[in-house]
């Protein structure tokens, strides 16, 4: 069977976490601190704070700029339940808003539609790897969170997707670009921001007392975050060549209704390879019995959670209903691409 994700762990990897793991320290220390001061210097920003999933990223983010019970947060509806778990974390209300038809991303017209008085945040993923047209979620005035999990790697305007919002986040659980099993990180260039949740994300030894949290990262998933960071171009570069290989074979096939449109300002880092395909179950048993994984890449809209109409939400149902994901992953071979889109 092919695999429809595949971490991409190295001899480098195994070494370098080996490494940490013999230092007999395990728990949130130097290396973790080194981890921190390249990601801040990949992404292009001032703070990057490391935390044990992508999850506690999100919640510290909020926290860190005041989300209480009666603010309102905006995010898109199709993306993974992690987003409304950590609005629901800081007691505010959910508002999730409809996506984009070309690039599935946050919609700016829906957004716009939602924001009150009481609007506090929004949430803006960069959705399978692709960016989001964040300068437009910018000018809101609104405080932008950028979503970076699928996003690590990717640009906007020649910068890094990462660097735009009051703050980001990033996940490098087992399926992401970078992975270190369970593993979050938060990147701020404010410092004020960057204090808050380095207060919030350690609870032992304090002198004062509020609600605080255990969210650090150990310091072996810190080196094999390090190992994987160095890596991380060339696994976007053969990521690449398989998207390339993908656009190629597939082109001129009238079974695929679309495919993810990349906006000319940005260079996807593709954690993901999307197909729109009319009988998507069908499709994805007809191509598990060639042997090949492929997946819906969101398990179910977050309205559809929250007993919505799904008539607010028409392209998130759509793209719902119709989205597939490929293979796609550094070890996956040329042949086993050029065999997934031979057999599709
Ligand atoms: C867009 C998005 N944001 C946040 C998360 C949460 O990350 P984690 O699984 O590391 O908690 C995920 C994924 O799993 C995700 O896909």
């Amino acid at each position: 069977m092919i695999d429809h994700s595949q971490p991409a762990i190295t001899l480098r990897d195994a070494k370098s976490a080996g490494r940490a793991l013999k230092s007999g320290y395990l728990s949130q220390g130097k290396v973790t601190a080194d981890f921190e001061k390249s990601m801040a210097r990949y992404i292009g920003v001032k703070h990057a704070l490391a935390v044990n999933s992508g999850t506690s990223a999100l919640h510290l983010a909020l926290l860190s700029l005041g989300i209480k019970s009666g603010d309102e947060v905006i995010f898109p509806s199709y993306v993974c339940t992690a987003v409304l778990n950590a609005v629901n974390y800081c007691h505010a209300k959910p508002v999730p808003v409809d996506i984009a038809r070309s690039d599935f991303n946050i919609c700016i017209e829906s957004t716009k539609r939602k924001i009150t008085k009481h609007t506090k945040a929004i949430i803006v993923p960069h959705i399978f790897g692709f960016a989001a047209n964040i300068s437009k979620f910018l000018k809101t005035g609104i405080p932008v969170i950028e979503d970076c999990a699928h996003g690590i790697g990717a640009d906007y305007h020649n910068k890094k997707l990462g660097s735009f919002g009051a703050l980001s986040i990033f996940s490098f659980y087992a399926t992401k670009m970078l992975a270190t099993g369970y593993g979050g990180m938060v990147a701020t260039n404010n410092k004020r921001l960057a204090e808050r949740i380095k207060n919030l994300r350690e609870f032992d030894n304090r002198a004062d007392y509020i609600t605080r949290y255990n969210y650090q990262m150990g310091d072996w998933q810190a080196a094999l975050g390090l190992s994987q960071l160095a890596q991380l171009d060339s696994f976007i570069k053969r990521r690449r060549e398989i998207a390339r290989l993908y656009d190629n074979a597939l082109a001129g096939n009238t079974g695929i209704m679309y495919r993810q449109a990349v906006r000319r300002e940005s260079h996807p880092s593709w954690l993901r390879y999307i197909v729109g395909v009319k009988k998507q179950s069908e499709f994805l048993t007809r191509l598990h019995k060639k042997g090949i994984e492929a997946k819906r890449p969101v398990f179910k809209p977050l309205h559809r959670y929250l007993g919505l109409s799904p008539r607010q939400f028409p392209v998130t149902e759509y793209i719902y209903k119709t989205a597939v994901s490929l293979p796609i992953y550094p070890s996956l071979s040329k042949q086993a691409a050029a065999y997934i889109a031979k057999s599709i």
